[in-house]
């Protein structure tokens, strides 16, 4: 009899579970965040100088691609005109990813409808400064991008 008692829930103590678990688990989205801002990342981010990006068959003209850039994420354009250029993709406002618009001819960010041009000049919307330029090179039918030398 006295083990039956020990097992058995009432309606108030499963809420209380319930009640608890809850508790617990916003605790815990807001607790880790904290903590994987202040530890340090197991994975060290690689330092990237240069980077294959593609083969000149892959980026037409008016269209762009992005990639990763040791930690962080680049964009290769390639102009109407056939020239390529590169620039970092994070927005200068407020770091969001920015994209190419084959319509307008440049670099937008949907964010906050900032706008760049070939240049990665801030040209419209909130972006204070333009995009981070990288250098391009072509070595035969492939396309690098350099972290450019100051
Ligand atoms: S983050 Fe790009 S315009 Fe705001």
């Amino acid at each position: 009899m006295a083990s039956e008692s020990r097992f058995s829930l009432t309606r108030r103590s499963v809420l209380d579970y319930f009640l608890g678990g809850g508790i617990l688990a916003l605790l815990g989205t807001m607790v880790y965040p904290v903590f994987r801002f202040l530890l340090p990342s197991r994975f060290a981010v690689a330092h990237v100088d240069t980077v294959r990006v593609a083969s000149t068959s892959e980026i037409k003209p008016n269209t762009a691609k992005l990639f990763r850039f040791g930690g962080s994420i680049g964009i290769l354009v390639r102009t109407p005109g056939g020239e390529y250029r590169a620039f970092s993709a994070t927005c200068t406002h407020l770091s969001c990813t920015v994209q190419y618009r084959a319509d307008l001819e440049h670099i937008w960010c949907a964010c906050h409808n900032g706008h760049f041009d070939l240049f990665g000049r801030n040209i419209a919307g909130p972006p204070p400064t333009p995009l981070a330029a990288y250098d391009v090179a072509v070595r035969g039918e492939e396309i690098f991008v350099s972290a450019r030398k100051v």
